[in-house]
């Protein structure tokens, strides 16, 4: 079973309460949470103060996906507004490792992102560290761009490392994805699927996570 993780920085921010509630109620498990530097990519999102003020409205799983450089520095700061699960990108940091770690002796989980164009094999120290990989399926930074067809190989990379391993970890991709194009990446083992403009720009968001989530179950492939 794939679990959908609505993407808010596509959100209309004027409406941004009334917006995720819908995702809540059309049975999004998690919420994206796409944080930006301006550093480690060409644009700046928002912080900490943003989601805080939506962790009260829904027991969402709030999946944080740090594109910032150096993230330990702010691992207390994302943990006290809320998060459920933090990921940092293996290009961002020299000591990814150790921020993983530091994340999950918060009791939250861990999770690394590699680039489109970054070796999955990098992936193989951080197996004993992370609960989730993430494979960006677009060149992160900003949302409406178009998937990255190489990152199937790169989902399917990773989950033969997850398998062959014997690890519990999940895979989720994130970057154009939408009804149309889930199977790509749920049919080589992707199970947490983001999508931002296929949900917020949806003229009916229920339709679309519906939409999202039955292409993806009925293509998932748990073992390959
Ligand atoms: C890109 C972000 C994505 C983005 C996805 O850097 O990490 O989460 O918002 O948006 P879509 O689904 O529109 O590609
Ligand atoms: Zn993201």
């Amino acid at each position: 079973m794939i679990k959908i993780a609505p993407s808010i920085l596509s959100a209309d921010f004027s409406k941004l309460g009334e917006q995720i509630l819908k995702t809540k109620e059309a049975g999004a498990e998690y919420l994206h949470i796409d944080v930006m530097d301006g550093i480690f990519v060409p644009n700046i999102s928002f912080g900490a103060p943003v989601y805080k003020c939506i962790r009260k409205m829904t027991d969402q799983f709030f999946d944080v996906h740090l594109m910032i450089v150096d993230p330990l520095r702010y691992i207390d700061s994302f943990a006290a507004a809320g998060a459920d699960g933090i990921t940092i990108h293996h290009e961002a940091c020299d000591n990814p490792i150790e921020t993983l770690q530091y994340i999950r002796s918060k009791g939250i989980k861990a999770a690394i992102s590699i680039k489109p164009k970054t070796d999955p094999q990098v992936l193989k120290p951080y197996l004993p560290f992370i609960d989730m990989i993430l494979i960006m399926s677009v060149e992160p930074g900003f949302g409406g761009q178009s998937f990255i067809p190489t990152a199937i190989d790169s989902v399917r990379a990773a989950k033969k490392l997850v398998d062959e391993g014997g690890y519990d970890i999940d895979i989720e991709v994130d970057g154009g994805l939408s009804a149309k194009n889930v199977d790509l990446v749920s049919s080589v083992g992707a199970n947490v699927i983001v999508a931002g403009s296929a949900i917020f720009g949806a003229p009916d968001m229920a339709e679309a996570i519906k939409e999202i989530r039955e292409n993806g179950d009925q293509t998932y492939c748990a073992k390959l």
